[in-house]
């Protein structure tokens, strides 16, 4: 992978980028990180997502670095990626680079910021229709799912089991409940009516959750965030998850047997049109 990065204040080639072992983020996982979409080289609720970076640094009692908005702007425009149909910028800011003590480092040393940005293919409108699959894994992570710490080996393994069981999406559990997707947030069908875990310490706030959940209120489609038992995902007419790299991803089979009719249903399939309507209108490019 090429490309320009953009490390502790400087642009570079990707090959030049070079960061200590000392790194608190190498050592610990001490650090956070943001995924955020660009269609057409316009981004899709920038502000969002630096709020929740934003959250999380106060949190973790963390530096919040200055000038992201611009930062991600500059990576479009220095990897040519402002005419791509989809494009990510991935962020990373760790508590820095000092020697190893388990407490914070005192005195305190500046954060190490990288980013960097690249095209990102969606699916085909075929693979769309004909749906996706996901298993049921344990969710083994900490107590603060709500962070976007990039800590993320139970999610590394939750994914692997995916990918073993021949599965797109990977869904976590926890004393029995479906709580979300190992990179995404998860919706199920009941009747005519949305369900999805309530915003928790128990699960990341997404941001595409949040605006499909707009849409559904603006749609008049009732929804419940309510926790929702794996038994009753195992009887849901439809299952969806969302995310910045998921979009709005029709679930047609769940630990091996169709969910539902075993077909992309039509609550989905009306969020996915909305979620694609709010895409074109906000980043002025015909999504389809
Ligand atoms: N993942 N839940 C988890 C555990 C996530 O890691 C993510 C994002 C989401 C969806 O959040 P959003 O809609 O804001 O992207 C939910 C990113 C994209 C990743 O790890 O690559």
């Amino acid at each position: 992978m090429g490309g320009t990065v953009f490390l502790n204040g400087e642009f570079m080639p990707r090959s030049r980028a070079r960061i200590s072992p000392d790194d608190r983020g190498f050592l610990f996982g001490d650090g956070l990180y943001e995924v955020t979409p660009a269609y057409g080289g316009r981004f899709l609720a920038l502000d969002r997502h630096l709020a929740r970076l934003q959250r999380g640094t106060k949190e973790l009692r963390m530096a919040f670095p200055q000038g992201l908005e611009e930062l991600h702007r500059e990576l479009l425009r220095r990897n040519d990626l402002e005419d791509e149909e989809m494009s990510i910028v991935y962020l990373q800011v760790t508590r820095g680079t000092a020697p190893r003590t388990h407490h914070f480092p005192d005195p305190s040393v500046p954060a190490t910021v990288y980013a960097w940005a690249r095209a990102f293919e969606r699916p085909t409108r075929e693979a769309w229709e004909k749906g996706f699959s996901a298993v049921s894994v344990v969710d083994r992570r900490w107590a603060r799912a709500d962070l976007k710490t990039i800590q993320l080996l139970p999610q590394v393994l939750a994914q692997q089991d995916a990918r073993e069981g021949g599965a797109t999406d990977a869904l976590l559990v926890r004393d029995g409940l479906a709580l979300e997707g190992a990179h995404n947030n998860v919706f199920f069908v009941f009747g005519d009516t949305l369900a999805t875990h309530p915003a928790s310490n128990q699960i990341l706030p997404g941001i595409t959750r949040e605006i499909v959940l707009g849409l559904a209120r603006e749609n008049g489609i009732p929804v419940k965030e309510r926790p929702v038992s794996l038994a009753e995902a195992h009887q849901a007419a439809e299952i969806f998850f969302t995310g910045t790299t998921t979009e709005v991803r029709p679930t047609v089979r769940l630990d091996g047997r169709p969910v539902g009719e075993g077909t992309v249903g039509p609550l989905t399939r009306r969020l996915q049109t909305a979620f694609l309507a709010r895409v074109s209108r906000e980043c002025g490019a015909a999504v389809t």
